[in-house]
């Protein structure tokens, strides 16, 4: 089913009866009568949680004598409807959503300093703090894009974390694929991009031991539904699915897609390693074998990238044949 526009905002997505959602996403009408005693509850406090479900955008219709029917499937980030889409065992079993929030990452950060279990998501509609690489802004109006952060624990040493960005990005250009038929590709050390302009960055976060990483937050924010205009002087130029695909995207579709194509690779990596991830990463890259200008602030270097080393350092052929590494941090590559 095609996505719908969202309609006003979910106050208050957390307070969404679950259990009234998923009766209603079965798509066959349900009597209040029928709702209120299967979930013990009176059958005007089913109206009002109906009345609130409304409120937030949804096509409920209520025929006398017959019930409530959902009449079109909603794209709010409410985790009912991400995990019916799901067929993870780890990643997305516990997923918070909120309305409003600072930032997902900070969020993630704290749920994982309380011992949150690992594939828990934290996803928005909208933050008033979102942040990049560097401190920099991540802007996204409310309803339109997705903003969210997997809180993972990884047997990795802390040296090895950019695998889990190369691990989300090549998710990302997958889940982007099946659920568009677009070919976004990796824009080293953390941008996905698609005809030439910014989709997607990630931010990955992490706390660690000396010897072993103790969790990563990896935040992703996709821009979906929105065509980005209004963004800081000096951003690279963006875009947006929507605006590549000619049609709205279905942003639960694609995060419930990422996430079932994460998992798998993650997975794959737990058990045997990460190594096989630079070479899925390589085919996506849009810098491999190309030439590049790399910008340290003080310097302008120029030569052909030729991938990556252990650590995420971008590999570049110098002219005169030297090579030389360039580490993640404030360097900005130009293709
Ligand atoms: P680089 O300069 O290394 O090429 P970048 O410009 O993408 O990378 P990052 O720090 O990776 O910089 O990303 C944060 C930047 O992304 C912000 O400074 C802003 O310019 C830009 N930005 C903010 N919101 C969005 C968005 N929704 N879509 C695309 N770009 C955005
Ligand atoms: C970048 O391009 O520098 C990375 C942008 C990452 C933005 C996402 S939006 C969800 C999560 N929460 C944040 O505050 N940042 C990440």
């Amino acid at each position: 089913m095609a996505a719908k526009p969202p309609g006003r905002l979910p106050a208050d997505l957390e307070n969404i009866n679950r259990e009234i959602l998923e009766r209603l996403l079965e798509q066959t009408p349900v009597s209040g009568e029928a709702l209120a005693a299967r979930l013990g509850l009176s059958r005007t406090a089913v109206w009002k949680h109906i009345r609130r479900l409304k409120g937030s955008g949804l096509a409920i219709e209520s025929r006398p004598g017959k019930g409530y029917r959902l009449i079109s499937r909603p794209d709010f980030l409410h985790p009912a409807l991400i995990q019916r889409l799901l067929t993870t065992r780890i990643l997305g079993q516990t997923i918070h959503t909120f309305s409003e929030i600072d930032s997902t990452n900070s969020r993630a950060r704290e749920l994982a300093e309380q011992g949150a279990g690992e594939g828990t998501l934290v996803a928005a509609e909208h933050q008033t703090r979102g942040r990049g690489r560097m401190d920099r802004g991540w802007l996204s109006p409310p309803g339109e894009n997705l903003l969210f952060s997997l809180l993972l624990r990884p047997h990795l040493p802390p040296q090895q974390t950019f695998s889990l960005i190369m691990l989300a990005s090549v998710s990302l250009c997958r889940a982007v694929y099946a659920e568009t038929g677009l070919e976004a590709g990796i824009k080293w050390p953390n941008d996905i991009y698609l005809k030439g302009k910014k989709l997607a960055g990630i931010l990955a976060e992490f706390a660690a031991d000396s010897d072993r990483v103790n969790h990563v937050i990896i935040g992703l924010g996709v821009n979906v539904n929105w065509f980005p205009e209004k963004l800081p002087p000096g951003s690279q130029p963006a875009t947006s699915l929507q605006q590549e695909a000619g049609r709205r995207i279905s942003r639960v579709n694609l995060l419930a897609s990422f996430l079932n194509q994460a998992e798998g690779l993650y997975q794959e990596a737990e058990g045997q390693g990460y190594g096989f991830l630079r070479g899925e990463w390589g085919g996506l890259s849009l810098v491999q074998d190309r030439p590049v200008r790399i910008e340290t602030g003080k310097e302008t270097w120029r030569g052909i990238a030729r991938g990556i080393d252990e650590q995420g350092a971008l590999i570049v052929s110098l002219a005169g044949g030297r090579q030389k590494l360039f580490h993640t941090g404030d360097v900005h590559l130009r293709i």
